[in-house]
């Protein structure tokens, strides 16, 4: 059982740059969404973040955005689908988040992902490990030219207007539980453990360094509007280690 009435239409967000393509999620119970980003590079080579579901259809739609050169698996939570685009793009980097390769020991993977950018993308993505967490992992990355953070479980935004955010089970955690419905804040499983709130600190000044004008998150709304206000907001236990 999937998300109802979810459009996960592949769209053009940032013109020329970045497309999102949402795709269902069934995760403890819960049914809602998580969203994929496509970034096109300088090169006019294409960097898949956050691997969704891949079919037909959405491997001809990219051929008019440019090859696939890139598979990004940037969180802890975020490989499931990365071996499917290996298979159809043989000849794309696989690059992961430290902790992937345990969860998933037999995944093939070029590079481990760190807060230094490979040369490929360096200058027009910037990256950080975000440290300092005990259940989760993620690489933060913010592309320059559109100023978009891209987030994968940093930040959820789940609310009213959610598509797929009508599921009962998650409506009850979010709210009742986690307090985050309607309300941006980390995934449960960084709040459910800061290990080291300075080294989380550390890394999240690091982010809120960039100049961010809009994050694209894998579950729930983007944030268009005050976006380093809402980070802060959101990230508000672990900015005060
Ligand atoms: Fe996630």
């Amino acid at each position: 059982m999937g998300a109802p009435n979810l459009d996960t239409r592949l769209t053009e967000y940032v013109p020329g740059r970045i497309w999102l393509k949402k795709y269902s999620v069934h995760y403890a119970g819960a049914d809602f969404f998580a969203r994929t980003t496509f970034i096109r590079l300088n090169d006019g080579r294409v960097l898949v973040h956050s691997p969704c579901p891949i079919d037909d259809a959405l491997v001809e739609q990219l051929q008019n955005i440019g090859p696939v050169a890139h598979v990004v698996a940037p969180g802890s939570y975020h490989y499931f689908y990365v071996s499917a685009w290996q298979d159809a793009y043989p000849e794309a980097t696989t690059w992961i988040c430290p902790g992937v390769e345990r969860k998933l020991p037999g995944l093939r993977f070029d590079w481990l992902l760190g807060d230094r950018s490979p040369q490929v993308w360096e200058g027009q993505i910037d990256q950080v490990l975000v440290r300092g967490t005990r259940f989760i992992v993620e690489v933060a990355f913010f592309h320059r030219a559109s100023q978009t953070l891209v987030l994968t479980d940093l930040v959820e935004n789940i609310g009213d207007g959610s598509p797929g955010g009508s599921d009962w089970l998650l409506r009850f955690w979010w709210k009742a539980v986690f307090r985050m419905w309607n309300r941006p804040k980390p995934a449960p499983e960084y709040q459910m453990g800061w290990s080291d709130k300075a080294a989380a600190r550390a890394s999240l000044e690091r982010i809120l360094a960039w100049d961010i004008e809009r994050v694209v998150l894998a579950h729930g709304d983007c944030i268009e509007a005050d976006a380093k206000a809402r980070l802060r907001e959101a990230w508000a236990t672990p900015l005060a280690g």
